[in-house]
């Protein structure tokens, strides 16, 4: 058996091989060298499936105990197949996008010689101005639970050493969402309470759902940096969540303990890093060169190294990497097959979000005469990938589809023209002229705004989450033709518009959209597709808002305008810009009907069901999410104002409707306290149930 495999191996490696094994470096060059030594568990962000064989020839025919080598990288959303952001994926409510998208990935990775992808990240945030919000599910545990579990089996399916599959990685562990000031790799300090009920949900779905790996943070969890923090990775995922992969550092994650004041050298950083679980070092090598030594010192024991190592060992069987460790070079895959590419498009539609359509001035028609195309996204290419495409920097993805030519290809009768205006965040604004000519000619103008792909993601905070540059004075320059627009916003966060909001007649969200961008915001904007896509995050009215989200819990004097004393900003209006779980259709809809299975709930092995009708009132088909949400008003610690518990995509003809249906059980009325105990305690909870987190039909039971 794999274990039994695994311990006979252990049996025979020495103490400079067990180390070896937990070394992950990230460079042809480092890999040759550490090869060298014979000391070399892995290698990332090395492409190619020649250059790997390379490396994997020296690891298993030139070492002692011929123990291959896991090949790494961070494949977020596509390997050369470009998805949307998952940010946008979060935007779909449909768990089956993220499982798409790393199903194609899987595939492309693993036949082009990867085993291991460092996804899906599943960082819950509160913090628009952080980048890395671009790369999670946004604010809300259950729907980054849903979304990471779906993303999970879609990487690993149900046996990873498959040729068409990865080892996922769930990261960043944990609460690296929650860094101060959006500023990343920031400190984190954090109760228990909000510790487990907010930002460790996900990662315990992810484990049920039997993740093969486990990245640990660059943050700080209450002053023990997540590197060093034996009560995240010991104590809650390798102790009380039985987890059985490895974690991986974060890059240089363990050599930084010493910047952040925990160790004075790299052998302390390894003596804390090791025994709190971290198994395999990224880049830095403080467990290769001190690890023997810090064994003689008793600061670090045998067990602790043997179990790190077998933990790697156990990923690599499982990955048949022993039956199978080279790639067929001529299986790479090097372009997105046409399979692949629809997918993409397909995915990207249901990731866009209608914030705003008055008149109603979309869809467009498809006999329309001439479009504008403004702004200076609207000929992007790499920015529609955003965040982590190819190592970042689009090396060997293809490039995606223009929105004017998507545009071009949706209307073929019509004349297109492009004018760019500005740039994303440049000053000069002489080119608004061109652009105003551009829109008068016109029948419609699309002004195209929002962020280049690298103003989100890693080391990506913005203090102010406007829209950059002049882009907002490109919109009011269109406004002032007095001909008809809309704005199609491309970024990786919320973004602050209430100019927008007052001004753009229609405004669609379509975040980063990947490969086939252009195509996919014409499906939208022409209506071949009715935008469903729901808002994973409260979008602000300004950035002194922040933290703003729905699943906030009550103050004792929550706000209302005609009371001074109450919660609330004197120079803002109180909320959201738009709420969490927003987002118009083409048509309309109605949910109706709510109704419980039953008005009591044992707290031992209770079940509630939930229904509620929702119709499509409107012309044509279209998408809904109906979503329940729970609140409990009285319990031992202050509870949210509302919790997501349930969502349900559906598709509905005109005037068609479903009976959507959702399953309560102790586990999503209870929570966790100060001492992270889960409790489900007696009385009333109320139900939510609607088409946002602002739902208004209402129903309760109580748990007894
Ligand atoms: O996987 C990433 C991580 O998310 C950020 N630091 C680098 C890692 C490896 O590239």
């Amino acid at each position: 058996d794999r274990d039994g495999r695994v311990e006979a191996l252990l049996g025979k490696m020495t103490l400079e091989e067990k180390l070896g094994q937990l070394q992950l470096v990230g460079t042809e060059t480092a890999a040759r060298a550490a090869l060298a030594t014979g000391q070399l568990g892995g290698v990332f962000s090395v492409v190619g499936a020649a250059k790997l064989n390379a490396l994997q020839h020296i690891a298993v025919e030139q070492t002692r105990l011929r123990i291959p080598l896991i090949f790494g990288l961070d494949v977020i959303h596509g390997y050369t197949t470009n998805f949307p952001i998952p940010l946008a994926q979060g935007a779909s409510f449909d768990p089956a996008v993220a499982a798409t998208d790393a199903t194609v990935a899987a595939k492309e990775a693993r036949r082009s010689g990867i085993h291991w992808t460092y996804a899906p990240m599943m960082d819950v945030t509160h913090e628009p101005r952080w980048g890395r919000i671009a790369e999670g599910y946004g604010e809300d545990p259950h729907l980054a639970s849903r979304m990471a579990v779906a993303k999970v089996r879609g990487y690993q399916g149900d046996d990873y050493s498959s040729p068409d599959r990865l080892a996922a990685c769930a990261k960043h562990f944990v609460a690296y969402g929650g860094a101060e000031g959006g500023r990343d790799y920031n400190t984190v300090d954090v109760s228990l309470q909000r510790l487990h009920n907010l930002y460790l949900p996900p990662f315990k779905a992810s484990v049920e759902a039997g993740v093969a790996t486990v990245m640990a943070s660059f943050n700080t969890i209450s002053g023990v940096p997540a590197h060093g923090n034996g009560y995240v990775l010991h104590d809650v995922l390798k102790g009380a969540y039985g987890f059985r992969g490895f974690v991986v550092s974060d890059y240089t994650g363990v050599e930084e303990l010493i910047l952040h004041g925990l160790a004075g050298d790299g052998a302390d950083a390894a003596a804390a890093a090791l025994p709190a679980g971290v198994d395999m070092e990224m880049v830095s090598t403080n467990y290769v060169r001190y690890g023997r030594r810090l064994l003689a010192e008793h600061r670090i024991t045998r067990d602790q190294i043997d179990d790190a190592v077998r933990r790697i060992l156990l990923v690599k069987v499982k990955l048949g990497l022993f039956e199978h460790p080279y790639v067929d070079e001529s299986g790479e895959v090097k372009a997105p097959s046409p399979a692949a590419l629809a997918a993409s498009r397909q995915a990207a539609g249901r990731c866009m979000v209608l914030l705003k359509n008055d008149g109603p001035v979309l869809p467009l028609a498809k006999s329309v005469r001439s479009v504008a195309v403004v702004g200076p996204l609207g000929a992007a290419t790499y920015d529609l990938n955003g965040t982590w495409a190819g190592l970042g920097t689009g090396a060997w993805t293809t490039p995606p589809v223009t929105v004017a030519d998507g545009i071009k290809a949706a209307a073929p009768g019509a004349t297109v023209t492009f004018t760019a205006g500005c740039t994303v965040d440049g000053t000069d604004t002489s080119g608004f002229a061109a652009a105003q000519q551009a829109a008068r000619a016109a029948d419609v103008t699309v002004v195209v705004v929002g962020e280049t792909a690298a103003m989100s993601g890693e080391a990506a905070a913005r203090s102010n989450i406007d829209l950059p540059g002049v882009q907002q004075q490109l919109v009011a320059a269109t406004k002032e033709t007095g001909k008809p627009f809309v704005v199609v916003l491309v970024n990786g966060r919320p973004l602050t518009i209430p100019y927008l909001h007052d001004n753009a007649p229609a405004v669609l969200e379509a975040w980063a959209p990947g490969v086939q961008g252009g195509h996919a915001i014409a499906d939208v904007l022409f209506g071949v597709v009715n935008p469903g896509g729901k808002l994973p995050v409260s979008f602000p009215r300004a950035v002194g808002q922040i933290p703003i989200y729905y699943n906030h819990e009550n103050t004792g004097r929550p706000a209302d305008p005609a009371n001074k004393y109450t919660s609330k900003y004197l120079d803002l209006e109180s909320g959201p810009l738009y709420e969490f779980g927003h987002g118009l259709s083409y048509t309309t809809f109605r949910v109706d009907g709510l109704r419980l299975s039953a008005t009591r709930m044992p707290a031992r092995g209770g079940r509630i069901q939930v229904s509620a009708q929702v119709t499509n009132t409107g012309g044509r088909a279209g998408d809904e999410v109906v979503q329940l949400y729970l609140r409990d008003p009285v319990a031992s610690i202050v509870q949210p104002v509302r919790r997501l518990r349930g969502f349900e995509r559906v598709t509905l003809a005109a005037g068609a409707s479903e009976t959507v249906s959702f399953t309560l059980t102790p586990e999503d009325v209870g929570f966790y306290d100060n001492a992270a105990r889960f409790r489900v305690e007696p009385g009333e909870i109320e139900v939510y149930v609607g088409t946002s987190s602002a739902a208004t039909l209402t129903a309760r039971f109580t748990v007894t």
